[in-house]
């Protein structure tokens, strides 16, 4: 479990497979920025939006002039953006149109969907055994009961989340309400998406896949949107970047190349009490900060980058840390230019829990053994293929609990996802979280050696009960086999409520 050493060398020669070639790779900052396209609805009615999505194989073009085969929703990568709200249900079809086998992993493409912020029905979120052949397809449908935020929607197939994730099954899925709507935040074309990933590709054009002994898939190229390292021309004004870690394996530091700060406005799971001025965030797999950046600032002509300065076990093979390039341009200052306010909402629910208000203290260790990575010494296929179903807690329904998560793997950080919930982060090694973590979250960093505590209500009486997973969000990780459940209300004769963490070997 030490710092991964030269995985490229090591995996070409391995392999024998060529990587492409460096002159078909654009240089950074040339490729021209782009959102991804909004989905509309097939059908309305008076209280639900439709959407349909085709799961589906294609061949685009992510490096410029390259042919890549992908995977995506509706032959977009990343997925097309679905816009909801808070009240208004949405119900979206995911037909699995996948070819039957992938064209080198050689694996059939089953996929279940998950929408990542979405408290749902457990038949509706995407459960990893809930699986669709090609050629079957599910209604998927969400309450958005929830508060404003940044969700996203990714395939969560059992064992292949990690390939099909990486092959383009990811896409945002936006949730707004009255409180938000109401605040002076920047909007339509200064509200922007920053969706980051990484990839690999082949002499061949195909996207490359080496996971290091399931230690984590890590590209030389990355995306913003899709599109390698590009350039955003901005006005002088602020702007609100919704920012999500859609990386299989790698972990970002980011700051802006002049050093300038820049306000978080809102975590997973919606806005904070009030914004937080940092010069730097940490967004491990899949966590979604909203920042606002202000070009007003900068002198026009001037170019700043959104630059990762990295984290542990994440090469950065060119290590340029290079992500996506803002240009300003000359264009006047513009007068509607946004505030911030120092209050941006009422505290979310998961922030208004106190710790006394918590009836359990649960323990997890996310360790490393055998070549398989586990929650408290057990993978997920201990947890569910065998002839018990054990889960690690059993909540009633509005029952508040703590779980204190221990990371004992060594050299790994572990951005653990816990289903269902929002929740608030106590601590981390003993002390307050870090400033950007300071709004409701549903997915924690938890880096090497460190213990993080957390605090969250498991739904209520009248909302969604059942069996929802908890795991780490390195997919590699994910999918060998560092996953687990817990279940919310009805209690099960057959489950294994696991109080403790077992004893240190
Ligand atoms: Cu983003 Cu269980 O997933
Ligand atoms: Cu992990």
């Amino acid at each position: 479990t030490a710092a991964l050493a030269l995985p490229w060398q090591g995996v070409l020669s391995a392999k024998s497979v060529s990587r492409i070639s460096s002159g078909r790779i654009p240089r950074p900052y040339t490729v021209p920025f782009a959102s991804p396209p909004v989905l509309a609805p097939v059908r309305r009615d008076a209280t639900t939006d439709y959407y349909r999505i085709e799961q589906t194989a294609f061949t685009g073009q992510i490096l410029p002039g390259v042919n890549t085969p992908l995977w995506g929703y509706n032959g977009s990568v990343p997925g097309p953006t679905i816009k909801a709200q808070r009240g208004r249900r949405t119900v979206v079809r995911q037909v699995n149109k996948l070819p039957a086998v992938h064209p080198t992993l050689r694996y059939t493409p089953w996929t279940s969907t998950h929408l990542h912020g979405m408290p749902s029905e457990p038949q509706y979120d995407g459960y990893a055994g809930d699986n669709s052949l090609p050629g079957q397809w599910k209604d998927y449908v969400y309450p958005n009961a929830c508060e404003a935020r940044t969700l996203w929607y990714h395939d969560h197939g059992v064992h292949h989340t990690a390939e099909n994730v990486y092959m383009g099954l990811a896409g945002l899925y936006l949730v707004s309400d009255a409180v938000e709507s109401a605040l002076p935040l920047p909007r339509g074309p200064y509200d922007v998406p920053l969706v980051l990933s990484d990839v690999a590709f082949a002499e061949n054009g195909s996207l490359l896949w080496e996971d290091n002994s399931h230690s984590g898939v890590y590209g030389d190229v990355n995306l913003v949107n899709g599109r390698p390292w590009p350039t955003l021309r901005v006005a002088r004004r602020r702007y609100r970047f919704r920012i999500l870690n859609a990386s299989i394996a790698r972990g970002y530091r980011l700051r802006l190349s002049n050093g300038q700060p820049f306000q978080v406005i809102a975590t997973d799971g919606g806005l904070m009490a009030a914004p937080q001025t940092v010069t730097q965030i940490t967004v491990g797999m899949a966590e979604r900060y909203e920042i606002v950046v202000d070009f007003a600032t900068v002198a026009a002509g001037q170019r700043v980058q959104l630059v990762n300065l990295g984290v542990a076990n994440a090469p950065d093979y060119d290590h340029s840390g290079k992500v996506v390039q803002f240009e300003v341009t000359g264009d006047a200052f513009d007068p509607s230019n946004n505030t911030v306010p120092a209050t941006l909402a009422p505290p979310h629910p998961a922030m208004a829990l106190t710790a006394a208000m918590a009836t359990t203290t649960r323990r997890m260790r996310l360790e490393r053994s055998n070549g398989l990575w586990t929650i408290n010494g057990k993978t997920w296929d201990d947890v569910e293929d065998g002839d018990y179903e054990p889960v690690f807690a059993n909540p009633a329904p509005g029952d508040v609990e703590i779980w204190e998560v221990e990371n004992s793997s060594g050299g790994w950080f572990h951005p653990l996802h816990i289903h269902l919930v929002d929740f608030q982060v106590l601590s981390r090694n003993g002390r307050p979280p870090r400033p950007e973590e300071r709004g409701p979250k549903d997915v924690v960093y938890v880096g090497e050696n460190e213990t993080v505590r957390l605090l969250m209500r498991f739904s209520s009486p009248d909302g969604p009960h059942g069996r929802y997973m908890v795991h780490c969000h390195n997919l590699s990780h994910e999918d060998h086999d560092m996953m687990t459940q817990f279940q919310v209300g009805e209690h099960d004769a057959d489950c294994d409520p696991i109080n403790a963490a077992p004893p240190r070997s």
